[in-house]
């Protein structure tokens, strides 16, 4: 695998030749990295529900370009905003992605988000890499690297940032089942910067902590209350219950584009269920019998209570949270 930081249009892009919407096939990585050319709104809300753009960020970045090709092709933009919207129900960013689009559906518009997105990115990471000592061991749980954002990544580009000031010795990258974003996704952003990481066993984080092996956790997010409380991938909330624990700083790095200040508190996001195949079958495997109920949210809540620091462009927000 070559050394190489993955640039923002490598991940999504519009194309006025076609036109269409470009992406990078996160479904195919590590093992091939293909690209996926959706020619209409309904092709990009197949791509975002089967996760072949995946992470909040950049699925509003990609509902953006999506929104643009609509206008483009003459659709109807209440409809294509409904449909996108609805693609997934946990992400905020992406009905705040089409709000903002409104008034202005062009592609010049959108590229200025998907600029803007990035930007935000680094911003967050110059911060939060001021919360690590030197010599951190840091544990991150799905993928919130740049894939998950349309460039440099929240908790993974803080991570970059800790690695490029040298405070960061290495990277516990927890798999997250069942869709395996962190083995798959976060781990082949790591090897491409360079970073040291270890992929475990989600399984493995609570004994890790306890070994002392651990010395911050450093996730994503979906959507934050207005509270604090924040949605993220399935597993989040059991990290940061062990870090509390085990006296280990939890933090959560996102955009204030993931913020709801519409929602007071965790309770109401809306969780999203999805297919139990994705829990039944790993790598075409069957690990349940084909008659059982399964059970498959994908995002669980964390309490505001639990969470050490939420580091946005603007800065590093503390307990009791209020983002004005
Ligand atoms: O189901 P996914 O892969 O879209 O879930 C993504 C996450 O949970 C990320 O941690 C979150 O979107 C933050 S991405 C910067």
């Amino acid at each position: 695998m070559g050394r190489r930081h993955l640039e923002a249009e490598d991940i999504v892009r519009y194309e006025e030749d076609g036109p269409k919407v470009v992406l990078l096939d996160q479904r195919r990585l590590p093992d091939e990295e293909v690209e996926l050319e959706c020619r209409s709104v309904a092709e990009v809300v197949v791509a975002i529900r089967e996760l072949a753009i995946r992470g909040a960020p950049a699925i509003g970045v990609a509902a953006a370009y999506a929104l643009a090709l609509a206008d483009a092709r003459g659709e109807d933009l209440d409809e294509a905003a409904t449909l996108l919207t609805a693609a997934r129900p946990t992400a905020v960013n992406l009905a705040w992605a089409l709000g903002q689009m409104r008034d202005d559906p062009t592609p010049a518009h959108a590229r200025a988000l998907h600029e803007e997105e990035v930007e935000r990115c680094r911003a967050m990471a110059a911060h939060a890499a001021e919360l690590f000592a030197p010599g951190t061991r840091a544990l991150t749980h799905c993928n919130a690297g740049a894939l998950a954002t349309g460039g440099y990544g929240s908790a993974v580009g803080a991570l970059r940032t800790a690695w490029e000031r040298g405070v960061l010795e290495r990277v516990w990258v927890g798999e997250t089942r069942p869709l395996l974003q962190g083995s798959r996704l976060t781990a082949w952003e790591l090897e491409t910067a360079g970073i040291p990481h270890a992929v475990i066993a989600d399984s493995a984080a609570a004994s890790l902590m306890a070994a002392g092996e651990v010395d911050c956790v450093v996730t994503g997010a979906d959507r934050i209350a207005a509270n604090g409380d924040t949605a993220n991938k399935i597993g989040t909330y059991s990290l940061a219950v062990l870090a509390r624990h085990h006296r280990v700083p939890f933090y959560v790095a996102a955009p204030f584009s993931t913020i709801d200040p519409a929602l007071p508190s965790g309770e109401h996001i809306p969780i999203e269920e999805r297919d139990p195949a994705e829990v039944r079958g790993v790598g075409g495997q069957q690990t349940a019998p084909a008659e059982s109920p399964v059970f498959n949210p994908a995002f669980d809540v964390t309490s505001a209570a639990l969470i050490t620091a939420i580091i946005t462009e603007r800065g590093v927000f503390r307990p009791p949270y209020h983002f004005g």
